[in-house]
Parts: structure tokens; sequence; C-alpha cells
């Protein structure tokens, strides 16, 4: 049967709860081993409430194991996003002789039944068994600012010319701002200082992330990346990510890409830095203590315009794919490069179903029937001909499928889910989207991941990658490669597939 089932949307490739609500990850650590992923979480439903901390672990980046809700939400208390740090040196006194603390620096949103009440500040809690359980600070919370928006703390080690110390960046949400505060026990912040607004403003500001990353791979010049999502406001409206390339001196971060100081321009979003152009990219936040000091990230793969209506069930709201990110020169200009996690790359070594060699299409829809799949890595170069727009076709079967496709003069790369599958449950959910895409020597690469509720599309390297949730029937597995208004030539295509 080719039924619509309740399952049928479950990813394959990606963690979603077993029956519950999440969004964004939070307290992303790697530790002993182990890939540790928190999350928003509602434990006892499928829409947003009763804010907690759910957990999952995975080996790998690719198969994770759900475990019971680590922090849990109170009368007194919603545990909203935050983040998680190895104190190895016991500078917090949470941990014993033999054994250094896991911390969680966490938003503590006051019920009414709280002397806080309405506010939202940071909090602490300790885990001692590697990330399983964890106790509450009974003098949360640790830092006040008296304010009813700041949150989403991201707690990292600094260790530079300033010296060696906490950083806590977090956001005013309303404000546009991140605060950037230090710690030498991660219980007393000072104030360091703040940044923004500046480019994209629309909507409010939350979960900041800050941390260096080596240009073009050399360690001896390292520029820093300050990661603001915003909501709404995003590239092709609704919840979105956007980043900044600059400095940090231990105590301010200085931008070298601002466009916009204050509050932002619409007609200058293009300008903004991305760090996807879908409209399922949100709350990217990335891993501490990652090997090899790998920068990897993960972000809810939703949009909270319509994030509780979405038609998955029991569960709500998948995670995106893990990507590790870089640093490459771009026209003079550091820009993230961003590539599905090499742990799960080399998982996923399996051997390719399908491959087509150099073929030329023209004004048609031509289906490539032994690559038909729900799951499949796709890659492929094309080069442009006369044609408006080329790409692929990918989850179809009949009027059904995802378009991803390139139009070379207008220089934009379309993800087009206006067919593909299920859209009505929310009006603002159909949508032909798209971002600035230049060839390179000629040429437009992309590497296309296609799971069962989802597409995220990585064109020339990772330079520019789109992200957006589908709803298709099950029996909806074309592959097709299609050209309008002319030609254009595929140069290689290889199919890799799960199921
Ligand atoms: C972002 C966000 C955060 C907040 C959390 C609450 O999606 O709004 O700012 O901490 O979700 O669930």
């Amino acid at each position: 049967s080719t039924a619509t089932t309740a399952e049928t949307f479950r990813p394959a490739l990606h963690f979603a709860a077993k029956n519950t609500w999440l969004n964004d990850p939070n307290g992303l650590i790697f530790h002993d081993g182990v890939y540790h992923l928190y999350f928003q979480n509602n434990p006892v439903g499928d829409v947003w409430g009763n804010m907690s901390w759910g957990h999952a672990t995975s080996p790998d980046l690719l198969t994770w194991t759900e475990h019971p809700v680590a922090i849990a939400c109170d009368d007194q208390e919603d545990i909203f996003s935050g983040s998680i740090v190895f104190d190895r040196n016991n500078t917090s006194g949470f941990g014993t002789e033999s054994k250094a603390p896991l911390v969680a620096i966490y938003t503590s949103a006051f019920k009414t039944a709280s002397p806080h009440t309405g506010l939202q500040a940071q909090s602490l809690a300790h885990s001692l068994d590697g990330g399983y359980t964890w106790t509450k600070y009974d003098n949360n919370p640790v830092l006040n600012r008296d304010s009813g928006e700041f949150r989403d703390p991201k707690v990292f080690r600094y260790d530079g010319a300033a010296g060696s110390y906490w950083v806590m960046v977090a956001v005013e949400a309303t404000d546009f701002q991140v605060v950037l505060y230090k710690s030498e026990n991660l219980r007393d912040w000072e104030l360091l200082s703040t940044f923004g607004p500046a480019n994209a403003t629309g909507g409010v500001w939350e979960c900041p992330d800050l941390f260096p990353l080596p240009v073009d791979g050399d360690p001896e010049h390292l520029k820093w990346v300050l990661v603001v999502n915003l909501n709404p406001g995003g590239p092709n409206s609704g919840s979105g990510g956007q980043y900044f390339v600059g400095d940090f001196d231990g105590t301010t971060f200085t931008s070298d890409t601002t466009v916009t100081e204050g509050t932002h321009d619409p007609a200058r979003l293009a300008e903004y830095h991305w760090l996807d152009w879908g409209r399922d990219y949100y709350a990217a936040v990335s891993f501490s203590d990652a090997p090899d000091q790998r920068r990897l990230m993960i972000a809810w793969m939703n949009n909270w315009q319509y994030a509780n209506q979405i038609p998955s069930s029991p569960w709500r709201g998948p995670m995106s794919l893990p990507r590790e990110v870089f640093l490459r020169t771009v026209d003079g200009q550091p820009r993230l490069e961003q590539h599905v996690a090499e742990d799960f790359a080399a998982i996923s070594g399996l051997s390719p179903v399908y491959e087509l060699a150099e073929t030329t299409i023209s004004n048609e829809t031509r289906v490539l029937e032994p690559a038909a799949s729900s799951v499949a890595r796709l890659e492929l170069t094309f080069t442009p001909g006369t044609a408006e727009e080329f790409g692929l076709v990918v989850r179809g079967s009949g009027l059904e499928g995802t378009r991803i496709g390139i139009r070379p003069r207008e220089g934009r790369l379309v993800v087009d889910r206006r067919d593909s599958g299920q859209s009505d449950f929310h009006e603002s959910f159909s949508s032909l989207d798209s971002a600035p895409l230049l060839p390179i020597d000629g040429s437009y690469q992309l590497s296309i991941y296609v799971d069962h509720c989802s597409v995220e599309v990585f064109a020339q390297g990772g330079l520019v990658t789109m992200t957006e949730l589908i709803f298709p029937q099950e029996n909806s597995t074309d592959v097709a490669l299609y050209a309008t208004g002319g030609g254009a030539t595929i140069t290689n295509l290889t199919v890799t597939r799960w199921s």
C-alpha cells in the first residue's frame, strides 16, 4: 500500500524524538567519545510547552539513542535553550576530587509561582555521570538582568592574549543585541561588551554562538564567527540564521561584515550572510569539544511560522543533519562553507546505486528510473547551456515533486515545494524559495540529501545551502532531471541510496 501512515515522515538520517515535540538543539557537546544532543522538548506533548531538555546520544552523528529527559521544568521555571561545558578543572566546584563536572548553563523562564515571575535569567545544573542525570544549582539564577527577554546562553572557554576564562554569549532578544559576559567559575558573571543591532534585525534575536575558525585552513590566521539566529526575518521569511565574521579580543567582538548598523533595511537582506537560505534551518549552534577542533553545528529543521502544525506524528520536529563549518576566502572575504559532518559521510560510504555520465538535456523532464529513492544523497555538476532553468525533481510521482533548480541568468538557486506533497496544514508552508548562486569555473555543483521529510541542498561545495521540510507521499520516489527554455549539461551524477 502507498497510504501515508502516521510514521511516513519519520526521518531515516535525522534525529527526531520518539513521540514528543522538540525545538532548538541545546547543550551540544562531545564527551567521553559520545555526541550529546539535548533539545528543547515538551516531554508530554507534540506542540510547544512544558519546556525541558530532552536528550539523545550518538557515537557517529548518524544513529541516535533517545534518553530520559535530562533537565525538567517545574512549577517555578521552564528550561529554555542553553549550552553545556566540560569543566575539566572544576572551576565551578560542582565536581568531586575524582570527577570533573559537566555544567549546563540554561535560561530559566520563570513562571507565576516563582518570585522572578516574567523574567528570563541564566541558571546552572551539573552532571557527574557524563550527562545522563543533572542537578540544578540551589542558588539559581546566577545571572539576572531583570529582563524578560534575556536568553540562550552559549558558553565556551576563552584562552587567548587576554587570559583564560569562561565567556558567555546570550541575547537581549527584542533589543537585537548579543551580550558577552566573563566568568572564572561559571557562577559569577561580569559584563564584557554588547554587539548589535546590526544587519538582519527582523523579529527577535535568539540562540547566538561565537567561535574561532582558521581561514582557508591556516591555523595562523583565525577569524571569529558570531552566529545570530533570528525570528522572523529570515531570508525566505520566518526563522533564519545569520552570521558575522570578525575578531574577538577576549572582550569585544568586532565585525568585518556589518552592512547595516542599527535596525536593518529589508532591501539589503541579500547582502547579509546567512547560514542557510532555506525555510527550515533555525537555532543552529555548535558543539563544545568536538574532536580535532572541528566546528560541528546542528539546527532545528523547522520554522516557527508553522512548526506546531507540521503533519508528523506522534513526534513533531526533526533536527538538521550535523554540519562541519569552515571559513573560505571568496572574492577576498571569508565566508562560511558547510559540509555534512565527516563522521556521517564516512559511515555513509555506501556505493552509489546509480551513476550517469555526461548528458545533455533540453526542454524536457527525464525521470531516472534506477535512481528512484526516498532517502538518498545526490551529487552532480551542471554546465549551463541555453536553458533558463535546470535542475532536479526529487520525491516525485506524477505531478508531485520538489524542484531544486538553477536559474543562471538570474544567478539564483531555487527550491520549489509548492507541489512537494502535503502543504495545506499552514498557509505559509507552500513556497518557492531562492538564494543567490554564481557559477565557479563556469559550472554549478550540488550535493543534495533527501530524507522522508526534508531536502538539504549544499551548492558550490557548501558555500550556499538551502534546507527545507517536505511532506511527500511514501511512493513519491522519482528522481528526474529537467531543463526549461533551452538545454544544460550534467557532467556527472551519482546517487547513493539508504532505502
Ligand atoms: C528559539 C527559542 C529560544 C528559547 C526557546 C524556547 O527557537 O525561542 O529563544 O530559548 O526557543 O523553547
